[in-house]
Formats: C-alpha cells, sequence, structure tokens
C-alpha cells in the first residue's frame, strides 16, 4: 500500500488547477445508464472511485472510455443486476439504482457497505422508489426494485439529520421516465445535486427547482445522449485552502467555484485566513493570524461534513480551545486519535471534538483512514516540523487527483512510496 512521505513546516506557495467535483461525476456517471445514446463527460477527475465507477457501468454491460479527463460511456443495452462485490465496495455505487429502475422497470444491486464514518443507511432512498410505485425487497444482501411503470408521487425525502445528497440523486433519475409529476420535498440542495440536474437536462429531461428543498420533476418517455462538463470539486478546493492556510503560504486555487464555498470561507473568515474570493479564483494569503473558530457540520449550504477534518487540522494551530460538532454522520472524527500523534490535543465529547489550539506539533507515522480524514492527516503532516508519513494512502486516491504532485508544485516536500 502507498505511504506519504512529508517533510513538514514548509508554506506553500503559488497556484493550483481545481479538478472536476468527484460527488459530482459519481451520480453522473450513473445518469448515462438512462439512454441507450452515448454520451461525453468532461473534467472527469483521474480518481480510484471514477475508475470503479467504471468498471461498474461496464459489468452492466456499458462501453465505457476514460482518456485526458474525458469519459465516453455508451450502455446500448444494460443488465439490471450490478456486481456484488463491486458495488459493495464503493458506496457511491447505490446511486445506479435510480437509473436502472428508471431505464429497465427493475434493479437489483447489493446493499452498500458500511464505512468508517457510519452505518450508511438507505432507507431514503427506498422511500423515494417505493413512493414511485417501486417494489421494493432486501433479500440475502441484495436490494431488489421492480416497478411495471414508475408512477409519479409526492415525496419528502428528509431523514433524522436532514436531506440526503445520493437519495436525492437516486429519486430524481427514477422519476425522470415515470408518468407524471413527481415533486421531491426536502431534498438536498448541493452543488453536484444541481448539477446532476443539469446534466439530466441536457438528456431531455425536465426538472425545476434543483439546489431548492423542493425539485419537481415531470415525466418524459425517453431520454437522448448529451454532453456535460463536470463543476469543481468544492471539497478539493476546501481542502487546498485549508492546507495553504495552516502552512501560512499564499496559494492561489483556479478554476473553482467561490459561490458554492460560501459556509467554508465564511468560517476561514472567521478564523483569521485572510484570502481574495474572486469567482472562478481564490487566493488565499499569508500573514493571517489563526484563531479558534466552533461550527457545527450541517446540510448545504451549512458547513460541509466533507471539510470537517481538515478544518480540525487547522484549529491544531490556532490559540484557544475550538468546538467541532459533527451532525451528519456518527463517527467522522477517526482523524483525532491519529492527529494526537503528532502532538494534537483533542478531547472527544459525544458529538463534539473540543481543539485546544497551539500545542507543539511534531512529525510522527499515522494511519489514513477515510478519504477527508487523510486529508486532514497530509494537512498537518505538512504544518508541523519534522517527518510525518501518512500511511494507506489510498484512501486519499479516492477523491484527490494526484495530491502528491499538486502539493510538490506548490512547494511541499512530500513524496509517495510503497509502504514497507
Ligand atoms: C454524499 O454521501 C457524499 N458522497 C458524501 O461525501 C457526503 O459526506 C454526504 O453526501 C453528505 O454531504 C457522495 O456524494 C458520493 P447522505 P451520501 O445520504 O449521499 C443519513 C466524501 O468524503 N441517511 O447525504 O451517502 C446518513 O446516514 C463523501 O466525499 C439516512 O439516514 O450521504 C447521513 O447521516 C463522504 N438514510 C445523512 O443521512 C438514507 O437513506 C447524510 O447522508 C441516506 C442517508
Amino acid at each position: 500500500m502507498d505511504t506519504f512521505i512529508i517533510q513538514g513546516g514548509v508554506p506553500l506557495n503559488g497556484e493550483v488547477a481545481i479538478s472536476g467535483a468527484k460527488n459530482a461525476v459519481l451520480p453522473i456517471l450513473a445518469a448515462t445508464l438512462l439512454t441507450s445514446e452515448p454520451c461525453v463527460i468532461r473534467r472527469v477527475p483521474d480518481l480510484s472511485d471514477v475508475h470503479f465507477m467504471g468498471k461498474i457501468l461496464q459489468s452492466l454491460g456499458a462501453d465505457f472510455t476514460f482518456e485526458d479527463g474525458t469519459v465516453k460511456v455508451h450502455a446500448k443495452r444494460v443488465k439490471t443486476r450490478g456486481d456484488y462485490d463491486l458495488i459493495r465496495k464503493m458506496r457511491g455505487s447505490i446511486c445506479i439504482l435510480g437509473p436502472l429502475l428508471g431505464r429497465k422497470g427493475k434493479a437489483t444491486v447489493s446493499m452498500p457497505g458500511g464505512c468508517v464514518i457510519g452505518t450508511r443507511p438507505i432507507d431514503l432512498h427506498l422511500k423515494g422508489l417505493r413512493s414511485l410505485s417501486a417494489e421494493v425487497k432486501v433479500r440475502e444482501g441484495y436490494v431488489q426494485v421492480a416497478a411495471k411503470r414508475l408512477q409519479g408521487n409526492e415525496v419528502f425525502l428528509g431523514g433524522r439529520v436532514g436531506p440526503t445528497v445520493l437519495g436525492t440523486a437516486n429519486t430524481m433519475m427514477a422519476a425522470v421516465l415515470a408518468e407524471g409529476v413527481t415533486v421531491i420535498e426536502s431534498a438536498a440542495c448541493e452543488p453536484e445535486v444541481v448539477d446532476l440536474a443539469h446534466f439530466l437536462i441536457s438528456m431531455g429531461a425536465k426538472i425545476q427547482g434543483a439546489g431548492s428543498p423542493r425539485i419537481v420533476v415531470t415525466g418524459v418517455e425517453k431520454l437522448h445522449g448529451a454532453e456535460h462538463e463536470v463543476i469543481p470539486d468544492r471539497i478539493e478546493a476546501a481542502t487546498y485552502a485549508i492546507a495553504a492556510a495552516a502552512t501560512n503560504g499564499e496559494v492561489t486555487l483556479t478554476n473553482m467555484r467561490c459561490d458554492h464555498l460560501a459556509a467554508v470561507l465564511d468560517k476561514l473568515k472567521e478564523a483569521g485566513v485572510r484570502f481574495e474570493a474572486r469567482g472562478s479564483s481564490l487566493k488565499i494569503l499569508s500573514g493571517g493570524e489563526i484563531q479558534a473558530v466552533d461550527v457545527s457540520t450541517q446540510p448545504y449550504t451549512g458547513f460541509p461534513t466533507d471539510v470537517q477534518a481538515q478544518l480540525m487540522a487547522l484549529m491544531l494551530k490556532a490559540s484557544g480551545l475550538s468546538i467541532i460538532t459533527e451532525r451528519i454522520f456518527e463517527s467522522r472524527f477517526m482523524h483525532a486519535n491519529e492527529l494526537a500523534r503528532l502532538g494534537a490535543d483533542i478531547a472527544i465529547e459525544g458529538p463534539s471534538a473540543i481543539v485546544r489550539g497551539g500545542a507543539d506539533l511534531s512529525g510522527a507515522e499515522v494511519m489514513a483512514s477515510d478519504l477527508r480524514a487523510s486529508a486532514a492527516l497530509v494537512i498537518a503532516g505538512l504544518m508541523c516540523k519534522g517527518r510525518t508519513q501518512v500511511n494507506r494512502i489510498y484512501h486519499l486516491d479516492r477523491g484527490y487527483e494526484v495530491m502528491d504532485k499538486k502539493l510538490r508544485s506548490l512547494g511541499a516536500r512530500v513524496k509517495r512510496s510503497k509502504e514497507k
């Protein structure tokens, strides 16, 4: 397994281009199953999750090629049963359920595995599909859905902690070919849901209200092929912005959308980070005195749970106590124990992590556990003096395109090597 070796204490400086959004491209790739015509998706990041989704589409009978950031998918004919092992290995694959049901009237996929951040239930996905008259069965680890003809309906998709991103995606993708009108109340408002809706509309779907808590879908007979460019990855952008601030560097992020990061920029400003936000670029300035801040993760437009770990790493250098509360997932503090190996002083109290900033940090060997926790460990390693080794870097490769190369281009001393 690969590992990162980081010699920390070096301010990041320069310019970094942000890649296409992982969490937009996964449901968009699934949506190509809704048509028998070819689709072209551009600005696709070269990530293991994307290649994995490609394998899943191929296992369903689709042609899939990925070259220089452009994916071509042609699901001329498509099977309705996903490969058990492939699907249960990646949570994001659950979003093939809706398009398969919409296109073929039935689908059988394995229950997605949980992961280190929580159990990851799919009850709301199944509620959405049932609301469209699909019959849902869970048998021997498989989810089987079927409907003679999907019927549009009203459905409330809010769960115990708010909306579901992929549950909204699945329901929307099944509704686009249903008979009649579907209204999704308490829909997820994330930019990735909006991007999926834009792709579906370019395929001929009729969707209004994407980005708001009420999405209205008017079913159509058929969808045609389309071309689409994926939005920039707001979580990757937030990760590099925080890495720049954490190393007191001066970094310009390009090809991004500052309007997708309002909550993050607001919190960074409160934390004393100096920056210039200019639409599609963000310049982090050095010299900010990092202050402790409190934050609770929320559904969009609130502070994203996918940036919680990275903010925690930044708070290690803040003067004072920060309280970071995770409201979306039940156990998303795996990074706290690993940060403690670098000298961090973090106490976990229920859904909150209390970070005592200003502790004396020094490099150490740490273990990545999930995608965003790994990013937090890399940020902390860049920040503190000495050598930090981040093991199991495959977690990072799922969601960050060539992170070591991008960091080296900013002057970081980081190299990838095989774990001994
Ligand atoms: C998406 O996951 C993202 N993944 C996650 O990013 C992100 O953290 C999450 O949305 C929240 O923003 C992709 O888009 C591939 P949810 P998703 O359904 O859709 C509960 C990353 O690091 N829930 O919005 O699976 C659930 O347990 C990943 O890039 C139910 O109770 O998340 C959680 O507490 C991590 N029942 C909350 O809702 C359901 O049927 C939000 O989950 C579905 C979800």
